[in-house]
């Protein structure tokens, strides 16, 4: 996009370093967008957007495993409102597809706590930060359905996704009350790192439909769990 229609917005997106948090960073960023982005590492993709645009989008560190780093992002940030907070990090289970059966104990807590313990907890504590009238988003998957689960596979992932929501929609329960949009994201499977090579579809046919989906969620409270044509998924 060459034109700023949205310049004055701004957005936090937590897991911004490379994949689908990097892609949508520099889509926001290309919309007008201010962003704040967190990666865990020096030199990502992020660091590089952010040097091409000094001012508009800028780096912060944060791995949603540590409790005390959302914390104290949350206070390093205290001063700030984001129209939206858009948790992104994830992890896969490597060597899919794995059945519960032969997943290893360690492996399986790593990816429940990234992906349902983490992202929660960066959404109690940073979603704290989005306007009262903004979007808390975060990275589900369509494998996190039970409803669409015919197939299996990907046993722990899937679980992790499911948590994950079930997670928001008690975040949603206890905010019943609240004026935030509160959007679990199924982007589709698109060649990432995690997605791997075979995806049907890549970041830059991907990643505009996303940002469309969830600037659309402006201005419209209460929980969806949607694809990026903004189609409600099975829960
Ligand atoms: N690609 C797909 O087909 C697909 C489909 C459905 C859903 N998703 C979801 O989309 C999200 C992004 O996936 P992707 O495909 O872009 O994967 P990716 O390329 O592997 O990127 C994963 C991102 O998550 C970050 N991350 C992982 N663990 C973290 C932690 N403990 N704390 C903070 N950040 C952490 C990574 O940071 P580092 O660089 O520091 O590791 C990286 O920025 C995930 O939630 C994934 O489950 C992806």
């Amino acid at each position: 996009m060459s034109s700023a229609p949205d310049a004055g917005r701004s957005i936090l997106i937590v897991g911004a370093s490379r994949g689908l948090g990097h892609a949508m960073s520099a889509e926001f960023a290309d919309r007008g967008w201010s962003v704040v982005g967190t990666v865990r590492s020096a030199g990502t993709a992020l660091h590089g957007l952010a040097a091409r645009r000094p001012g508009q989008v800028s780096v912060e560190t944060l791995d949603i495993d540590a409790p005390d780093q959302i914390a104290a992002l949350r206070d390093r940030l205290a001063d700030r409102r984001f129209d939206m907070v858009f948790v992104n990090s994830g992890v896969a289970d490597e060597g899919r597809p794995a059945t519960i059966g032969e997943i290893a104990t360690d492996a399986f807590v790593r990816i429940m706590v990234t992906n349902a313990l983490g992202a929660m907890r960066a959404v109690e504590q940073l979603g704290e930060l989005a306007a009262p009238d903004g979007v808390i988003g975060v990275m589900s998957s369509g494998q996190g359905s039970l409803a669409n689960n015919k197939g299996g596979g990907s046993d722990v992932y899937r679980a992790s996704k499911a948590a994950l929501n079930q997670l928001m929609n008690s975040y949603a329960a206890r905010h019943a009350d609240g004026k935030r949009a509160l959007i679990l994201l199924a982007p589709g499977w698109i060649r990432t790192e995690l997605g791997g090579p075979n995806a049907p579809v890549g970041m830059e046919e991907a990643i505009p439909q996303v940002v469309d989906v969830l600037v659309a969620q402006l201005g419209t409270p209460g929980l969806r769990y949607l694809d990026r044509s903004g189609k409600t998924v099975p829960w």
